[in-house]
């Protein structure tokens, strides 16, 4: 499948309806993804504009070929490394060897160290530009957004920002634009995005934000590596970027237990209880980390003023569905949100401090110093006391 974006630029990538798994088994991914390659034809010259997943590379190259003599294609660009973007260069390198490949210099070493090949890379920095014939694409790098070597290019004429990662979503769909899918999903799967991937560069997303709109460059069109062309109204996906990347929160707050005998659960829901009672407004989300996916409870802790955390103490720890979960968290580098712990134990209870420890490295600021400890299964007292803790966390969320 090929798709004309409009006279000059086509899309030559793969929509994947089957992936449910990205970066190994890390990130879900319910709505699938795609690989968006782009062929630019200028009047004199022909880019190719990355390429897609390893698995599909043999597709990719049967499909370019429908679309044009692999011969005729001047330049490749390759604006990120990272496999789902780079996995079909070998072959299509092993078709036509001597195709320069422009890539910034940090996107030659981790070329090479994915592929170990000698390719004809032409590294380029920020405002190096390529002439294609009427028109030519400007690179822009993109240091940590989200790797090292990732870059942006744009095409002068037609305007359109080819941004790789960046205000990109997993999610497939053969409309193929922005402005004609569900818009829930849309925001769902780009928000997802965001909170879990991008996250740990909000400050350099903000600074490449400001430094592309400095360039007052129009913008007809963003298209992205992954998911739907931003064509209506492009900039309303940067605008949310800019807003999600300044230390975002709603009032909004995600309580995450897991539980052996309900009695952590039982606390989870007498919190949630004792924080309407003093701030109804809130929204309040449940989640027992166990039984739900990682990746859509980080989106909800993106969203929120606070996290409140629950575990059990086992054999002087933690359940394993907490520390997976506050091992993605402390990796994201969360800004400006409030934490609290609670949990259920017998006899040695070291869940709850080993929580708060967990909450400061993660850099949450303790709502509660000491957390709320309940011995055995808590009875009516013992729910009192949750219910209590739980005012005192919505009187601190007002
Ligand atoms: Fe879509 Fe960083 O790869």
């Amino acid at each position: 499948m090929s798709f004309k974006i409009n006279d000059c630029v086509t899309w030559v990538g793969k929509i994947d309806w089957e992936l449910r798994k990205f970066h190994g088994e890390e990130l879900s991914t319910h709505r699938g993804s795609s690989y968006n390659s782009f062929l630019v034809r200028g009047n004199n010259k022909t880019a190719l504009i990355d390429t897609v997943w390893n698995p599909f590379a043999g597709e990719f190259i049967e499909n370019l070929k429908k679309e044009i003599d692999l011969e005729e294609i001047d330049y490749i660009i390759a604006n990120h490394a990272e496999s789902d973007h780079s996995g079909a260069l070998p072959e299509l390198l092993r078709e036509i060897p001597d195709t320069p490949v422009y890539c910034t210099r940090a996107g030659v070493k981790s070329l090479s160290g994915h592929y170990h090949e000698d390719w004809n890379f032409k590294p380029v920095k920020t405002g190096d530009k390529l002439e294609l014939g009427g028109k030519e694409l400007i690179f822009i790098e993109a240091k940590l957004l989200h790797w090292p070597d990732s870059m942006f290019c744009y095409l002068t004429e037609d305007a359109i920002l080819f941004p790789n990662d960046a205000f990109g979503q997993h999610y497939a769909s053969e409309l193929m634009y922005n402005d004609l899918v569900d818009q829930g999903e849309l925001y769902d799967e780009a928000i997802k995005y965001y909170a879990n991937i991008l996250t740990p560069f909000s400050k350099l997303v903000a600074s490449k934000i400001k430094e592309i709109l400095e360039l007052n460059l129009p913008v007809k069109m963003i298209c992205p590596s992954h998911g739907v062309i931003w064509r209506q109204d492009p900039l309303q996906i940067v605008n949310k970027y800019a807003e999600w990347a300044d230390a975002y929160q709603e009032d909004h707050v995600t309580i995450i237990y897991d539980t052996m005998w309900d009695g952590t659960r039982r606390t989870a829901e007498a919190i949630a209880a004792g924080i309407k009672d003093v701030n109804d407004s809130i929204n309040i989300k449940l989640y027992n980390a166990a039984r739900s996916d990682n990746n859509d409870i980080i989106t909800e802790i993106f969203k929120s003023k606070a996290m409140i955390v629950g575990s059990p103490t086992i054999n002087k720890g933690i359940l394993h569905s907490i520390a997976a979960l506050l091992e993605v968290v402390k990796g994201l580098s969360f800004q400006e949100k409030k934490g609290a712990a609670f949990g259920c134990y017998g006899w040695s209870g070291e869940s709850v401090k080993l929580l708060n420890g967990m909450l400061e490295e993660a850099g949450f600021k303790l709502i509660n110093e000491e957390g709320l400890r309940l011995l055995w299964n808590p009875d009516q007292e013992a729910l009192k006391s949750a219910k209590d803790y739980g005012s005192e966390i919505g009187t601190a969320l007002v």
